[in-house]
C-alpha cells in the first residue's frame, strides 16, 4: 500500500535517502513514484509510473540539483485513478508552491473538491491526496502548519501527510491520523515515513507519532504538537532489529528468506514465555490484564487473510484447550454484524503489520462494547499494538515480503500458548499442558527437517506448475492450513486454488474433479487420519491426481511430500503448513513471478 518518505537534513543526502528509503519501503505494493525536492528557490518535482528504476531514470533524463535541506516523496497503491504520471504524488497547490505526498485515504474528498472547483481552482489527478494539497493552498498565507492546521479540519478519513512549502525551505510537517507515521531522529538530520524499514540504514532512534498529532521539522530541530496545538511528549525509542534483517542475504527473495529463517524465528517467539515446571505460559505483555482474564466468558478472534487462517487454527485450540466459547471473525464482517460482545469478552486481534485498517477498525468497533482487546502483531509501535489494551509480540523479525508466512507459524503458535495459558486457569490439565508446552519447544527443531527438503518438495511442484486449479484438503487442524496453503499459492504464483476441509469435498467439490485437477491432502497421522484416507480415494476414483502432505510415502497418491511428525495433532499443521509454504513458492519462481510483490496486492492494507 501507499508508502511516505520525507527528509530533512544535509542537501547531498536529500535524493538518496528518499530514493533509498522508498526502495525499502517497496515491499508494501505500489504501481508509481514520485519525489518533491527543495531546489534553489523553487521545488522540482519527478514522477513515474512502474517501478522506483523508472523514478530513477526520470531523475537521470532530467537530473535535480537539490540545494536545500527538505524533500518528500511517495510510493503510491492506485485506490482513486489509474497508476498515472498525473495521479501520481507528490500533488500541489493551485500555485504549485506547496507540495505534499499521503497515505491513507480522504473519504469526504468529492464534497471538498466541488467546493474547491467552485472557487475555480483546477485539478491535475482523480486522486484523494491532491484535494488536500489545493486546500492547504488556499488556506496557506505563509506559516504552513498554520494552513496543514486549519485544513485538516475540514478532512474525514485516514492521512499520514509530510507538506513542503517553497517559501519556507528547510521547513518539513508530518501529520498523522489513523494512518502509520513513524519518524527517526538521526544525527543531523530527520526522517519520516511509514515504516521503520525507511528509516533504519540511518538511524535506530524513533518517535511513533499518534493519531491526532502534527511534527514541525526544521532540520535536525523538532517540535510535535496535537491538532488542538497543545504540546505532545514524546521519548524516543530504539528500534531492537538492525538492517540485515531487512536484506535478502543471498536468498533469491524475501519470501524464501523468510521461509528459510522460521526456526529461528519460532525460537525467538517462544523464548522466556514457557515455565515447564509449572506447565505455563507468561506473557510480560499481558501482566497488565491477568486480572481482567479471569472473568473471561467469550473469545473472539480476529484477523483477515493470513491472520484469519491462524485464528480459524486459534480457534479450534481454543475450543480444545479451554470451556470458554472461542469464535474466529474476519476482520472486514465484523462491523457489519451483531457479535454479541460485551465486557467479559475477550477479543484477540492477530496483524503482523499492525496497520491493517479492516482490522483496526473492528477493535475500536469492539472496545466500544467494553470489550478487553488485546494483540498478537510482529511490527512494535504499529496501531494496533498501540490501540489494543495490552499484546504479545511475535518478536519474529520484519516480515518484508507480501505474502505472509513466518508471521503465520508464529501467529499460530502464540495462539496455542494463549490458549494453554486460559485454558490452565480453566480446567486444562498439568500433564496435557506440559506435554504441549514441551511439543512447542521441538517446534524449531521440526520445522528445520521440513525445510531441509526443500529441494525434493521443489521437484513434486515443478510437476504441478503448469496447473491452472488446485484443491488444498484438511479436516480439523489441517483445515485453517489447507485454506492458507490455498491461500498462498493463489497470492505468489496467480493459480486459482481453493482450500476446504475434506468432509466439504463430496458436498459440491468434487464435481469439479477430474485428471486435471490436482488435489493437496493434509494427511500427516492424526485422530481423523482413517476419514482423509477414504477422501482421498474418493479424489482418485474420479481420477483427480493428488499430492499428498505425509508422515510416510502414501501408495494411493501421486506424490508424497513427506513431513516430520512431531507427534501431536494440534502442533502437526504448523509443521504441514511449512511444506505448503516451500511448495507455492517453488511454483511461482518455476513460473518466474515477482515472488515478493505480487500483482495488485499490497503488504499493509491500510484502506478499507
Ligand atoms: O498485516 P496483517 O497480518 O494484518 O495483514 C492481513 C492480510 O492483509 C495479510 O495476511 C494478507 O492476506 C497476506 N498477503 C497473506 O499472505
Amino acid at each position: 500500500m501507499c508508502g511516505i518518505v520525507a527528509y530533512s537534513g544535509s542537501s547531498d543526502e536529500v535524493l538518496p535517502t528518499l530514493i533509498s528509503g522508498l526502495k525499502r519501503l517497496e515491499y508494501r505494493g505500489y504501481d508509481s513514484a514520485g519525489v518533491a525536492i527543495q531546489s534553489g528557490k523553487k521545488i522540482e518535482v519527478r514522477k513515474a509510473v512502474g517501478k522506483i528504476v523508472e523514478l530513477e531514470q526520470a531523475i537521470a533524463t532530467k537530473p535535480i540539483h537539490s540545494s536545500g535541506s527538505v524533500g518528500i516523496a511517495h510510493i503510491r497503491w492506485a485506490t482513486h485513478g489509474l497508476a498515472t504520471v498525473h495521479n501520481a504524488h507528490p500533488h500541489s497547490s493551485a500555485d504549485r508552491r506547496i507540495w505534499l505526498v499521503h497515505n491513507g485515504i480522504i473519504e469526504n474528498y468529492q464534497e471538498i473538491r466541488s467546493q474547491l472547483e467552485k472557487q475555480g481552482i483546477k485539478f491535475e489527478s482523480e486522486t484523494d491526496t491532491e484535494v488536500v494539497a489545493k486546500l492547504i493552498g488556499t488556506l496557506y498565507s505563509g506559516d504552513i502548519r498554520a494552513a496543514v492546521l486549519q485544513a485538516i479540519k475540514q478532512l474525514k478519513g485516514a492521512y499520514a501527510l509530510a507538506v513542503v512549502s517553497q517559501d519556507e525551505p528547510g521547513r518539513l510537517i508530518g501529520v498523522k491520523l489513523a494512518s502509520p507515521m513513524v519518524v527517526g531522529v538521526g544525527h543531523d538530520e530527520m526522517i519520516i515515513a511509514s515504516d521503520v524499514s525507511a528509516i533504519i540504514d540511518r538511524t535506530k532512534k524513533v518517535i511513533y507519532l499518534e493519531d491526532g498529532e502534527l511534527i514541525d521539522v526544521r532540520g535536525s530541530d523538532y517540535e510535535i504538537v496535537g491538532f488542538d496545538e497543545q504540546p505532545a511528549e514524546h521519548k524516543v525509542e530504539q528500534i531492537d532489529w538492525d538492517l540485515e534483517a531487512a536484506t535478502k542475504q543471498g536468498f533469491d527473495s524475501f519470501l524464501l528468506k523468510e521461509i528459510m529463517e522460521q526456526p529461528r524465528a519460532i525460537e525467538d517467539s517462544i523464548r522466556g514465555r514457557i515455565v515447564l515446571d509449572d506447565a505455563m505460559v507468561k506473557f510480560g505483555g499481558l501482566i497488565d490484564v491477568r486480572d481482567r482474564l479471569k472473568d473471561i466468558d467469550q473469545v473472539v478472534l480476529l484477523g483477515i487473510g493470513t491472520s484469519y487462517y491462524s485464528a480459524k487454527l486459534g480457534e479450534l485450540y481454543f475450543n480444545a484447550l479451554t470451556d470458554i466459547p472461542t469464535v474466529a471473525v474476519m476482520a472486514p464482517e465484523f462491523r457489519y454484524n451483531k457479535n454479541n460482545i460485551g465486557k467479559n469478552t475477550w477479543l484477540i486481534a492477530l496483524s503482523q503489520s499492525g496497520e491493517t485498517a479492516d482490522t483496526i477498525a473492528a477493535i475500536e468497533e469492539a472496545k466500544r462494547h467494553g470489550v478487553l482487546a488485546t494483540g498478537i502483531v510482529n511490527v512494535v509501535g504499529s496501531t494496533i499494538a498501540r490501540i489494543t489494551d495490552a499484546g504479545v509480540y511475535n518478536h519474529i523479525g520484519p516480515e518484508i515480503s507480501v505474502a505472509s508466512t513466518k508471521a503465520f507459524t508464529s501467529q499460530s503458535l502464540i495462539l496455542l500458548m494463549h490458549a494453554i495459558l486460559l485454558g490452565r486457569s480453566d480446567g486444562l490439565d498439568f500433564g496435557q499442558a506440559k506435554s504441549l508446552l514441551q511439543k512447542i519447544s521441538q517446534l524449531p527443531g521440526t520445522i528445520a527437517k521440513v525445510l531441509e527438503q526443500c529441494d525434493e518438495i521443489g521437484a513434486i511442484a515443478h510437476k504441478y506448475e503448469k496447473a491452472h486449479n488446485l484443491l488444498y484438503i484438511g479436516r480439523q487442524y489441517n483445515y485453517p492450513v489447507a485454506l492458507e496453503g490455498a491461500l498462498k499459492i493463489k497470492e505468489i504464483s496467480y493459480t486459482h486454488a481453493e482450500g476446504l476441509s475434506a468432509g466439504e469435498l463430496k458436498h459440491g467439490f468434487i464435481a469439479l474433479v477430474d485428471e486435471h485437477l490436482p488435489t493437496i491432502a493434509l494427511a500427516t497421522a492424526d485422530a481423523l487420519s482413517d476419514k482423509m484416507m477414504a477422501n482421498i480415494e474418493e479424489v482418485k476414483a474420479r481420477k483427480g491426481p493428488v499430492v499428498a502432505v505425509a508422515n510416510e510415502k502414501l501408495s494411493i497418491a501421486d506424490d508424497t511430500i513427506v513431513v516430520p511428525s512431531i507427534g501431536n495433532d494440534l502442533l502437526q499443521p504448523i509443521v504441514n503448513n511449512i511444506a505448503l509454504q516451500i511448495f507455492a513458492y517453488s511454483v511461482a519462481r518455476a513460473r518466474g513471478l515477482n515472488i515478493d510483490q505480487p500483482r495488485n496486492l499490497a503488504k499493509s492494507v491500510t484502506v478499507e
